[in-house]
């Protein structure tokens, strides 16, 4: 009977009192697994419930959008300054109108979203040099995937997608976290806190409880993230025929020498950030 009482407030989020009753019915249907994970999780009351995801992915501002791309690429701001800059699987645009006001010359903000383009479009009013589209057209000096790697459904394709939008010796800067095995690389962390949530509980597991906090109709993690493991992901390069200007894995709490053993590596990489060119 799961939503039989859900009414949508008036700007698409659940109301509380409706949020309750739907609860308690799905909480009174679980099995010892799907209680043993409700235990270790979130109060569904704290955590914003949604029909579908319709608020922006990330409560950036200009000043922090640049954050994970200077910390992933320490010359972040010099590589884009003055360029032709694409921005693929852009969001809701933030990065791009703050690219442009650190300096690129052009910025193209490409996503599947059109909701998300508007909100680009929105914040870009007034900056010729930033546009929006769903598909990438034109040639870049420099191209970046920010925390999209692991959420594209066809990876291998975005990748070339990529390499043919960016000029002869352009760059492709990639950083995405978290990766499919890390701790949090179920991107559940938004209602449990258990770490490796996705290799400790089954998929069904995890989607049943998930219930109580996301009100749609997801039961599986495909295609909201694609699995993306390091050893995919180290694949999916070296079939590209890109190169490799640098590759680097940052481990759970800043311990580098868990991502240098074998075996284990998968379980403790969090960030991977990478530069390519043609
Ligand atoms: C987690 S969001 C990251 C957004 C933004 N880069 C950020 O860091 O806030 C992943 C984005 O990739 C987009 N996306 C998924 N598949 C795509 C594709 N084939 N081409 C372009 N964008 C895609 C999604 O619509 C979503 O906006």
């Amino acid at each position: 009977m799961e939503n039989h009482a859900a009414l949508p407030s008036q700007d698409g989020f659940l109301r509380r009192d409706t949020l309750t009753e739907r609860n308690a019915d799905i909480v009174a249907g679980f099995n010892w697994a799907e209680r043993v994970l409700y235990r270790f999780s979130k109060d569904p009351q704290d955590v914003f419930v949604e029909r579908g995801y319709r608020k922006p992915t990330a409560q950036w501002t200009s000043s922090t959008a640049l954050r994970e791309l200077n910390e992933a690429f320490p010359n972040f701001k010099s590589l884009i300054r003055g360029k032709g800059v694409l921005d693929y699987g852009c969001g809701d645009g933030f990065q791009a109108v703050a690219m442009a006001e650190a300096g690129a010359a052009f910025v193209l903000g490409v996503d599947i979203e059109p909701r998300r383009l508007d909100h680009g479009r929105r914040m870009a009013r007034g900056m010729p040099n930033v546009v929006f589209a769903t598909e990438a057209q034109g040639e870049f000096d420099v191209a970046i995937s920010l925390n999209s790697f692991e959420h594209f459904p066809e990876p291998e394709k975005n990748l070339d997608e990529l390499a043919a939008s960016i000029a002869p010796g352009g760059l492709i800067l990639i950083t995405f976290g978290s990766p499919w095995l890390s701790p949090y690389g179920s991107h559940m962390n938004f209602f449990t806190q258990v770490p490796w949530v996705n290799v400790l509980f089954s998929e069904r597991t995890v989607f049943q409880v998930r219930r109580l906090y996301r009100d749609d109709l997801s039961r599986t993690y495909i295609p909201a993230v694609n699995k993306m493991t390091i050893g995919r992901f180290e694949r999916i390069i070296e079939k590209s025929g890109l190169k490799v200007v640098s590759l680097e894995y940052k481990a759970v709490k800043d311990l580098p020498v868990l991502a240098r053993i074998p075996g284990a590596r998968e379980f403790f990489i969090n960030r991977v950030s990478c530069v390519l060119t043609t």
